[in-house]
């Protein structure tokens, strides 16, 4: 213990960390290597008092040294009825049983510290009310963006903003997957055994990344605090990356687009549209530039204007940095006396959602056609009868033969117009298959 924490006889805020995996290893290590600097700073005396962890094979407690009495079961139910823990931080991940943790945690009058994105942005809702009605609460810094702060200045340094667009690149491994396929001239499957091979996907079910799932849960999360307004998973339309070719890679940088997994939400006349989905953005674009595994999400606010956060969107160091921010947020004004909401929920409206179909965007169209004359012809008249208006149109040559390879880049249009001009377009006979559709956002 260092001479400044004996003298000063700071106060214990006492931890109780449930789930000590990957992520749990590198909090712990953080609070032990930074204590003394933290206690300097918060004049507070950040102490890990208990461990659960139902799979005690997970904790070497040798690797444990350099705190003192740290109590470790096999029980969350140690760490959730022990009174003298103020934070618990809940690193199980999951819904189930993290849900229950978390609310019982809450409902007793203890604040919470979470990584989880699947239970906030699946059941936030539930879990704010019990932090506000104990009136304590719940921060999930490490939730979205892994080292980036973004909660925190949403909540509170951009507070006075109305907010009417965010964008994000929340996902590390999809945007390792689509940077590779584009700098090493990568297909998608050698881009995402690639990223398998580095730990960045998952080996046996890499689908939460690749399918959009982990960047919707995240939008989710986000797009509840910029638009004020509870956004639960089940509201985010979703496309993964799995469909995305080299050919749509190629074809976008020579039209001077970078294909990107964007998790977009915005707010127009009260209705809010959030979706994920691969993205032709433009080159010259700061969210182009961001690549491998960083992440950034954008904001508008009617009076920041624009701004961006950027950094490391994964790993354990990143995220063990965002937990601990949010233990330090606690800490500093903690008075175990007297405790208190340091931001709350902020959702205070209702607003409804607009539907995908009802969307506009542009379109990126990618498809394989007979090379005959005619054939531009009885594709344009299906466009044309499903108000589908042509931007610009280029033909390359495919190496099947009699074969061209069809690029179309729509105006803006209503998606259902779209799908439907797409699968008429399908049916007919001179079209051997649409191989791409795939959204043009020009971000300006
Ligand atoms: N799997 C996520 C990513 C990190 O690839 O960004 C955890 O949310």
């Amino acid at each position: 213990m260092s001479d400044y924490i004996k003298d000063k006889k700071i106060e214990d805020i006492n931890i109780g960390i449930i789930g000590f995996g990957y992520i749990a290893s590198c909090v712990y290590s953080l609070i032990r290597e930074q204590r003394d600097y933290l206690a300097k700073k918060i004049k507070k005396n950040i102490n890990i008092a208990r461990i659960a962890e139902k799979d005690l094979k997970k904790i070497d407690s040798s690797s444990l040294a350099g705190l003192k009495d740290i109590k470790i079961s096999s029980s969350a139910s140690d760490v959730l009825q022990d009174e003298s823990i103020d934070i618990v931080v809940e690193l199980v991940g999951g819904i189930d049983p993290a849900y229950d943790y978390v609310h019982e945690a809450l409902s007793s009058g203890k604040y919470v510290v979470t990584a989880n994105k699947d239970l906030l942005a699946n059941k936030g809702g539930d879990l704010f009310a019990a932090a506000e009605k104990n009136n304590v609460d719940l921060l999930f810094e490490a939730s979205v963006g892994g080292g980036i702060p973004i909660i925190g200045p949403l909540k509170s340094s951009l507070a006075s903003n109305n907010i009417n667009e965010i964008i994000g690149i929340v996902n590390g491994t999809t945007n390792y997957i689509l940077t590779r396929m584009e700098k090493d001239n990568l297909s998608f499957d050698e881009a995402l055994k690639k990223a398998q091979e580095l730990g960045y996907a998952e080996k046996s079910n890499p689908s939460s990344d690749i399918e959009g799932y982990d960047s919707a849960c995240k939008l989710a999360i986000l797009s509840s605090i910029a638009f004020n307004s509870r956004v639960t998973l089940k509201d985010v339309y979703k496309e993964g990356i799995t469909g995305v070719s080299s050919d749509d890679i190629r074809n976008a940088l020579d039209m001077g687009y970078r294909i990107k997994l964007l998790a977009i939400g915005i707010e127009e006349n009260s209705e809010i549209s959030v979706r994920v989905h691969p993205a032709l953005i433009p080159a010259d674009h700061i969210l182009a530039s961001i690549e491998d595994t960083f992440n950034a999400v954008y904001v508008y606010g009617n009076y920041v204007g624009e701004m961006m956060s950027y950094g490391r969107g994964a790993g354990d160091r990143p995220t063990a940095s965002s937990v601990v921010g949010d233990i330090v947020k606690i800490a500093r004004n903690f008075d175990r006396n007297k405790k208190g909401i340091i931001y709350g929920c902020s959702c205070f409206e209702n607003k409804k959602f607009k539907s995908i179909d009802d969307t506009v965007s542009k379109f990126y169209i990618l498809m394989d056609v007979v090379d005959k004359p005619g054939v531009l012809a009885r594709i344009a008249e299906v466009f044309g009868k499903n108000s589908v208006s042509i931007e610009s149109m280029v033909q390359k040559q495919r190496d099947k033969k009699k074969s061209a390879g069809l690029i179309f880049i729509t105006h803006e249009v209503v998606n259902k117009n779209l799908s439907k001009s797409i699968k008429d377009i399908s049916e007919l006979d001179v079209v051997n298959e649409v191989l791409s559709v795939i959204r043009v956002e020009d971000l300006s």
